[in-house]
């Protein structure tokens, strides 16, 4: 074999490696249970794009809930419901969780699939641009862990919105920080270009902590966690 070919081949290893690490990963801290499979077989049997978090980011929203004694929670961008299930999850009895999402077709889906996985009565779906429900929710405020995951371009809004409506100790986390690493420079792209201005705007925040943390198979993609200090 030429250099090149062993090359390649001690790749194609490395990443069999990784995929088979974060598969005993998933199984052993994160498996899925009826409710949140159920709710992928819904998402898939309305037609529904395959684009929620992954079983181990659930994990870490999880997680993370818990670090911060989640009692309330907000996410923008619920699309079935997925990382709402492993959120409201996380919540003590008497917690609460708040998604807004733009279309009423995945709205019905994600109720649904609330129901099913025993966590109807801790969450409310608000249908609707999340840019025009935000500012409703200033009763709601002030929100433990705010999940930011729908469209990209208006990301430095959501986080204005986060901001104002978490507290020290809040945790402010994000989907999709990275894009391939389009997401850490400038750039032309409406939605990326949304995502790097979240970045520099968290990592310049003198309130905040924060860090991109690559999480899906290939490293190209994965949240931007900030923290609201003390
Ligand atoms: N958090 C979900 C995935 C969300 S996908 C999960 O991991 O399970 C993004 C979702 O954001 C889609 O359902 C899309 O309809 C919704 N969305 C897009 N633009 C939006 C907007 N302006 N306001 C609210 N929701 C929006
Ligand atoms: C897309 C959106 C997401 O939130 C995601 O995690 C992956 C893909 C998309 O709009 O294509
Ligand atoms: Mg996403």
């Amino acid at each position: 074999m030429t250099d090149s070919a062993t090359e390649l081949t001690i790749l194609q290893q490395q990443a069999q490696t990784q995929l088979e690490i974060q598969d005993s990963i998933t199984r052993m801290f994160a498996p899925e249970d009826e409710g949140l499979q159920s709710a992928l077989r819904e998402a898939s049997h309305a037609g529904l794009p395959e684009i929620q978090i992954s079983p181990i980011q659930g994990k870490l929203l999880q997680l993370l809930a818990t670090m911060c004694n989640a009692q309330k929670i907000l996410e923008i961008g619920a699309l079935a419901g997925y990382s709402g299930i492993w959120l409201a999850r996380a919540l003590p009895p008497g917690g609460r969780l708040i998604t807004l999402e733009v279309s009423p077709k995945h709205a019905d889906v994600v109720k649904k699939s609330f129901a099913s996985a025993g966590v109807g009565d801790r969450t409310e779906v608000r249908v609707g641009k999340a840019l025009d429900l935000l500012p409703q929710l200033a009763n709601e405020a002030p929100f433990d862990l705010v999940f930011i995951d729908a469209d990209k371009a208006p990301y430095p809004q959501y986080l204005d919105w986060a901001l104002r409506y978490t507290r020290p100790g809040s945790i402010i986390v994000a989907d999709n920080c990275i894009r391939g690493g389009k997401g850490l420079h400038p750039t032309e792209d409406e939605g990326t270009a949304g995502v790097f201005e979240y970045n520099q705007r968290v990592v310049n925040n003198p309130r905040l902590v924060s860090l991109a943390l690559p999480m899906d198979d290939e490293y190209t993609d994965g949240f931007t966690i900030a923290v609201v200090k003390q």
